[in-house]
């Protein structure tokens, strides 16, 4: 530990509880903290390692409102089902606690008071959009309506996701509520706001001389923040799910979600400490870390500190190493579209699997940019690296010693130049992972771990003992030592990031103790201890297996864009001279085929009752030629004939784009003359 702290305290951002968590938070908050965690414990260092659920804020009430439920009832599925798909993980916090706990609601409540009678906060009152039918007050996302800038439909209260322009909700032309549907009108209402403008200046000299050794991506944040001049923010919101405003006058007002959930590290450390939680969040000797992804840096590096700053008893962060996000099979992660994997599903889909996705998401740890997770990628790094490498080292390691020695450890006899050598590649290796987890490099440092695997494949490959054996069989022992030690090694080396599997080969071992100060030593084992039965670390993962995933994945995204299907606002209205310019026929398929080398494209030839035309369309991916033939269409015939390649196509039949993406050609329900007109 740097800077002489007596003990960290390491927090985990505090899931949402109205979903589940998935890959990207895990890669992204969960796994990077517990390795580091890990570590800590295993080097005798004192950490609580603190998490809970963060059950308030409008989402849960909205998912409430929807099934018909209350937002109690969100949480508490949520939050069991969170809590436990964690422990299956073996995401190893020292408690889990929620938001919606009383000692949370009591210590919370009392933090804002504290602020409110020490005059930190700012009273105003501002006018805010009010649904009148659903009777509440709207957050900017539940307000859409009509872009000031580029006058498309559906723009959000907050911002326009088609021209990307930050909004706010009154700049919305024709803004409606999306909870009643309702014109929403102006209200009037007060709220308490934090004056980060007046900590602006102490912010500048605290993150920006003081704290210059954070991620790149953390430090640029907050400098553009603050380089953007801070405003105050407002602490409170009139909603009727969260801890009530614990003022005089502030009736169906609760404390912004945002305001609540850091508190909650604090309500959830005194829980799990109640006697001496004040050691771990005041004694300017603990270290606070918050492992967080991009989108919240700065709620923990501006927002939070502020509070803690303007409360005046609280230590601040000491860092906040922050990740970028992690994309699923190149598309971002998304819970509304249900493109994610789902740790629950993971753990019941992989049972005993926790080890292959904590080493595939630190290989692709977003430490430094965003990064892609895909099943192929998944299904490599297990085969080609915990298979091939380290479980095949630790397999040959443990075979040979079985045959030759009986399962016990020979002794060394002499180190030739070769062991010596592989000895210097790995002696270090203390330091050197030492000095990548404290500086929150853990990519780089699973690496390190790896590496002693590789450099006993080498080691066994060029020593070549099942050859030696026949020649210089006390040559044989002094190998198998060494590469035991190896065994060993890795053993603990891969603690932090593998823990199922370091302890299943330490019990291969026979060894009870981890005790990081052993690595990069030689004599871990002792001659003649007793290694137990090996058994194979790690499986090969087949194809169909990864292939099944994918399918599960488009399925789920398929499955819920029809469920949330929501059809396109209509179009400008146009009069009855637009439509007629339209000539719409119905046309008999006679043949239809595929055009060479054009994947998308059928080539039909169309029965149009005035001597047949030739029609190009692109929905070769949704129908095979022969269900087509014989079918009577619905095509435009008025259209500008237009080229694909060599063929010429007059018309464009008409087709329904369903809500997963799926094409349907529009046919009539009677036989008609080929050539009647559509009206
Ligand atoms: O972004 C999120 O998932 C938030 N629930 C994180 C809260 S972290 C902390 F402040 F509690
Ligand atoms: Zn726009």
């Amino acid at each position: 530990m740097e800077k002489n702290f007596k003990r960290t305290l390491v927090t985990a951002a505090l899931p949402y509880a109205n979903g589940g968590v998935h890959i990207g938070h895990l890669a992204g908050v969960y796994v990077p903290a517990d390795i580091y965690v890990r570590y800590l414990r295993l080097k005798g260092e004192p950490v609580l390692f603190i998490c809970g659920s963060d059950e308030h804020g409008v989402p849960v009430t909205m998912r409430a409102r929807k099934e018909g439920c209350t937002p109690q009832d969100i949480v508490n599925r949520y939050h069991s089902l969170i809590k436990k798909s964690f422990e299956d993980f073996g995401i190893s916090f020292d408690t889990y606690g929620r938001t919606s706990s009383d000692t949370h609601t009591r210590v919370a409540s009392d933090f804002f008071r504290t602020l409110y009678d020490k005059g930190v906060f700012l009273e105003k009152e501002s006018k805010q959009y009010y649904d009148t039918e659903a009777k509440i007050f709207l957050a900017d996302r539940y307000i859409v309506g009509e872009c000031p800038h580029c006058h498309t439909e559906g723009a959000y209260g907050d911002q326009c996701e088609h021209c990307g322009s930050a909004l706010s909700p009154t700049e919305l032309i024709n803004p409606h509520s999306t909870v009643s549907g309702s014109t929403p009108v102006l209200r009037k209402t007060k709220h308490w706001y934090l004056p980060l403008d007046k900590y602006q200046s102490w912010l500048e000299e605290w993150i920006l001389k003081g704290h210059k050794e954070w991620r790149s991506n953390v430090y640029g944040q907050c400098k553009s923040w603050l380089d953007m001049g801070l405003q105050p923010r407002a602490v409170s919101r009139d909603l009727d799910w969260g801890i009530p405003v614990p003022v005089e006058g502030a009736e169906g007002k609760v404390l912004y979600v945002w305001f609540d959930a850091p508190i909650g590290y604090i309500s959830n450390t005194i829980d799990l400490r109640p006697n001496d939680w004040q050691t771990w969040w005041k004694d300017p000797s603990t270290r606070l870390v918050h492992f967080i992804g991009k989108d919240n840096i700065v709620f923990h590096c501006i927002v939070f500190p502020t509070m803690l700053k303007a409360e005046g008893s609280y230590i601040l962060p000491d860092n906040v190493p922050a990740n970028e996000f992690l994309n699923l099979e190149d598309q971002k992660i998304s819970t509304s579209r249900n493109w994610a994997v789902w740790l629950h599903e993971y753990n019941k889909d992989f049972p005993g699997k926790q080890d292959v996705m904590r080493y595939v998401l630190t290989a692709n740890a977003p430490e430094t940019k965003d990064n892609n997770f895909t099943w192929k990628d998944f299904q490599a790094r297990n085969n080609n690296e915990l298979v091939a490498v380290y479980g095949n080292f630790v397999n040959r390691a443990l075979q040979l010693t079985k045959k030759y020695e009986e399962g016990k450890v020979p002794a060394v006899n002499i180190f030739t130049d070769f062991d010596l050598a592989t000895i210097a590649e790995f002696t270090d290796v203390k330091n050197r992972l030492e000095q990548l987890i404290n500086t929150f490099h853990f990519r780089d440092a699973q690496k390190e771990a790896m590496e002693l695997a590789r450099i006993g494949n080498k080691y066994l490959a060029e020593s070549e003992p099942w050859k030696v054996i026949k020649t210089d069989p006390e040559r044989v022992k002094t190998i198998l030592n060494l590469a035991l030690q190896l065994v060993a090694n890795l053993s603990i080396a891969f603690e932090p990031f593998l823990p199922f599997s370091s302890k299943r080969l330490r019990k291969m071992l026979n060894l009870n103790e981890c005790v990081w100060a052993d690595l990069g030593r030689t004599d871990i084992l002792k001659e003649g201890h007793q290694l137990s039965e090996p058994s194979l670390l790690f499986e090969k993962i087949e194809d169909d297996v990864v292939e099944a995933q994918v399918k599960k994945l488009e399925d789920a995204k398929k499955t819920n864009e029809l469920e949330n299907f929501e059809p396109d606002p209509i179009s400008n209205t146009i009069n009855f001279d637009d439509f007629s310019k339209l000539d719409i026929r119905v046309g008999l398929i006679e043949n239809c085929e595929k055009v060479p080398k054009k994947d998308k494209l059928l080539k039909f030839d169309i029965n149009d009752g005035m001597g047949g035309r030739t029609i190009v369309s692109g929905i070769a991916q949704h129908y095979s030629p022969e269900e087509l033939i014989g079918k009577e269409v619905c095509f435009i015939a008025n259209l500008a004939p237009r080229k694909f390649g060599n063929i010429e196509s007059q018309g464009m039949i008409l087709s329904a784009l369903n809500a997963d993406g799926q094409l349907s050609v529009a046919t009539i329900d009677r036989k008609v003359k080929p050539g009647c007109k559509v009206q």
